[in-house]
């Protein structure tokens, strides 16, 4: 008889993480290394998210620079959104979040399904355009005046690389032969920054290829753009971006990601946003040039199911 794996666990925030790590088995061209895939859309809220807003929170706890009755503030697209929402509702935090209409309505809607309070900033054009962030983040700085407010500040707090350090642990564990290069795309760059100082650190010679839409080519040629990458390409370089940790930066056409992010659903039963196709045609661009015998790991950012009202799955 084996023993089941599964266990129960007091606190929900103990569901965060361990999540499964699966080989692609259908998109992938023969010729080429494996292409494994991290499933981060098991995550309670359905997106890597949850392991930056746990750790976030609680560093600033730990800290004391956030106390019982503080409110939350933060500037989102909305993934981060619905993680620190669920976060500060389990821990009793009022939560204000900073976000706008060009983003999915479904994460708009979960961010209050938690209870935070929605303050949207509306993007004429319904894109992320480079003005949208800075917006954005301006309001919520403008919000978070006061000593009763904790600004979580995603793009500049280092907090957010704790969480994702897990991500890079559990990567080790689950692919024991050795991973030869990873990649993922850059929003925050908290993901990819955290996963590459765990693999640097253990696997020197691992390859670490940060990613972003090719029409917001910030990292690859210095300037941003009009895109629908929910989540990364967001016009300026995230100061948690370091270039000791990375070895190349690749831009991928929006249209690519789109077409995979659909493949992924039909033929690997893999139901994930845009930004995940994007990683994918990278990881699999990667393996090309690897050759069989190579191991190549990317991400899935988020469950496809955040993106079922838009055109993702139905335009071609
Ligand atoms: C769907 C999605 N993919 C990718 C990213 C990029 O992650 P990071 O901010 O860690 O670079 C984000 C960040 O918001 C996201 O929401």
């Amino acid at each position: 008889m084996t023993m089941s794996t599964i266990t129960s666990t007091r606190n929900i925030l103990d569901a965060v993480g361990k999540t499964p790590c699966v080989e692609l088995h259908h998109v992938v061209p023969d010729g080429c290394a494996r292409v494994f895939v991290k499933l981060e859309g098991l995550n309670p809220t359905g997106s890597y998210k949850d392991r930056m807003a746990r750790s976030v929170i609680e560093e600033a706890e730990r800290r004391g620079d956030l106390r019982p009755g503080m409110t939350v503030v933060e500037a989102t697209g909305s993934s981060t959104g619905s993680s620190l929402a669920f976060v500060c509702a389990i821990k009793g935090y009022s939560f204000l979040v900073v976000s706008s209409d060009a983003f999915a309505e479904e994460k708009l809607k979960t961010m209050s399904a938690f209870g935070a309070t929605v303050d949207i900033v509306h993007s004429p054009s319904g894109k992320i355009t480079p003005e949208l962030i800075p917006v954005m983040r301006d309001r919520a700085k403008e919000l978070s005046q006061g000593e009763d407010y904790y600004y979580a500040d995603q793009f500049n707090n280092p907090d957010v690389l704790v969480g994702y350090e897990g991500l890079g642990r559990e990567l080790l564990e689950q692919i024991p032969e050795g991973i030869d290069a990873f990649c993922g795309a850059v929003g925050g760059a908290g993901m990819v920054m955290g996963v590459a100082k765990v693999l640097k650190e253990n696997q020197p010679h691992c390859s670490v290829t940060v990613l972003e839409p090719a029409s917001a080519p910030a990292i690859t040629k210095g300037h941003g753009g009009l895109h629908s990458v929910e989540g990364i390409g967001i016009g300026f370089l995230p100061p948690i971006l370091d270039k000791q940790l990375y070895d190349s930066a690749l831009a991928v056409e929006e249209s690519e990601a789109r077409a995979m992010s659909r493949r992924l659903a039909k033929e690997e039963g893999i139901l994930a946003g845009t930004s995940t196709g994007l990683n994918v045609v990278a990881g699999i661009e990667l393996a090309k040039q690897l050759g069989p015998g190579k191991v190549v790991v990317t991400v899935a950012c988020d469950t496809g199911l955040k993106y079922v009202r838009g055109n993702l799955y139905t335009a071609e």
